[in-house]
């Protein structure tokens, strides 16, 4: 029997599409997932689901036994969380990243297909186009703690001969994710807001731009990674490659939704909140062959439909 792909962080938004995606695929899909910010009702059927924390060395090394390669999705993914509480987000995510790799090594599994952040560049200065070579100028701890886990991953694959694979994730947004939760990805808070007639707290003026990536195109880069040995050992910038203001982005939603987002205005931007955003994605076109699909109307479209099911259940 082919043996399982682990998916950390599977009952999270993009952890979720990611296993969704296996699994259409015809793979044998292993979530662990502590729930701290998932859901169950997002694992998909088909997927076998341990509760369980990755820093749990003795659980994750056996899970690891059937394993033949790892989706690292599990993490706390939020700016805001990190810079409330630095010592939970080093915790969470290097030091949980470490047993990892621990278990990882002393089970003989490489492949590790790993989601860094846009946050690792920081501030950036016009035209705004990030290339992955460039300076890194993290503002928050969170994205200190991805840059450490990017390092993490090298040493280990230089000292033991693990096979990473790192994606810098600009903004994704997509089916999934939270609707609830404004320290999490805005697109879905923004959403959840319009569609539960609640007040959307706009913090800055909307000018502030981003990279926005539909989650299938996300999955998709990974999927395409696991299987393309000239990925092992690269870092990738995981975006369309398109610049869009909050404001324009609340617009499209707008539209799209026929909807007009009750919005509070007059608030300072958030603590560690960079300005601008926009990636070069020329190297995953190279080394994937694959060029992210840029659709926003209908990407918001599916994600507003899930949305209202999901708000109906
Ligand atoms: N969403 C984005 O736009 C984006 C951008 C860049 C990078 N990323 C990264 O992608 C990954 C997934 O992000 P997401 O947006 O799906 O977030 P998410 O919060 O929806 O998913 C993270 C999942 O990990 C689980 N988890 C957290 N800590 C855990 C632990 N110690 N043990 C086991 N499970 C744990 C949570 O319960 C949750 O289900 C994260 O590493 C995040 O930093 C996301």
């Amino acid at each position: 029997m082919d043996k399982k792909v682990l998916v950390t962080g599977g009952a999270g938004f993009i952890g979720s599409n990611i296993a969704k995606r296996l699994i259409r695929d015809g793979r044998r899909v292993l979530v662990l997932d502590n729930l701290a910010t998932g859901h169950k009702n997002n694992i998909p059927a088909g997927a076998d689901f341990i509760e369980g924390d990755i820093s749990n060395y003795e659980l994750v090394k056996n899970i690891l036994s059937e394993v033949e390669a790892v989706y690292h999705l599990a993490a706390s993914a939020s700016v805001i969380i990190g810079a409330k509480n630095p010592v939970f987000d080093l915790e969470n995510n290097v030091k949980g990243t470490i047993v990892l790799l621990n278990a990882m090594r002393d089970s003989g599994v490489k492949k590790i297909l790993f989601p860094s952040s846009s946050t690792v560049y920081g501030q950036s200065e016009l035209p705004y186009v990030l290339q992955e070579n460039q300076k890194l100028n993290p503002m928050s701890p969170y994205a200190v703690g991805k840059i450490a886990d990017e390092y993490y991953l090298r040493s280990y694959a230089n000292m033991y001969g693990l096979e990473p694979v790192i994606f810098r994730i600009f903004n994704a947004f997509g089916p999934g994710q939270d609707l609830d939760n404004s320290d999490q990805g805005i697109t879905g808070y923004v959403i959840g807001c319009l569609l539960q007639d609640k007040e959307f707290v706009l913090h800055g003026d909307g000018s502030q731009t981003r990279d926005y990536i539909y989650v299938d195109e996300v999955a998709e880069a990974f999927v395409r990674a696991e299987k393309t040995p000239q990925a092992v050992n690269q870092i990738m910038n995981l975006a369309c490659g398109a610049r869009t203001s909050l404001n324009d982005w609340m617009n499209l939603i707008e539209e799209v939704s026929n909807k007009k987002i009750e919005k509070i205005t007059g608030n300072q931007n958030r603590l560690a909140d960079v300005m601008h955003y926009q990636a070069d994605n020329s190297k995953l076109q190279s080394i994937l062959n694959f060029k992210p699909n840029i659709d926003f109307k209908n990407q918001l479209l599916k994600t507003i439909e899930w949305a209202k099911t999901e708000l109906n259940k």
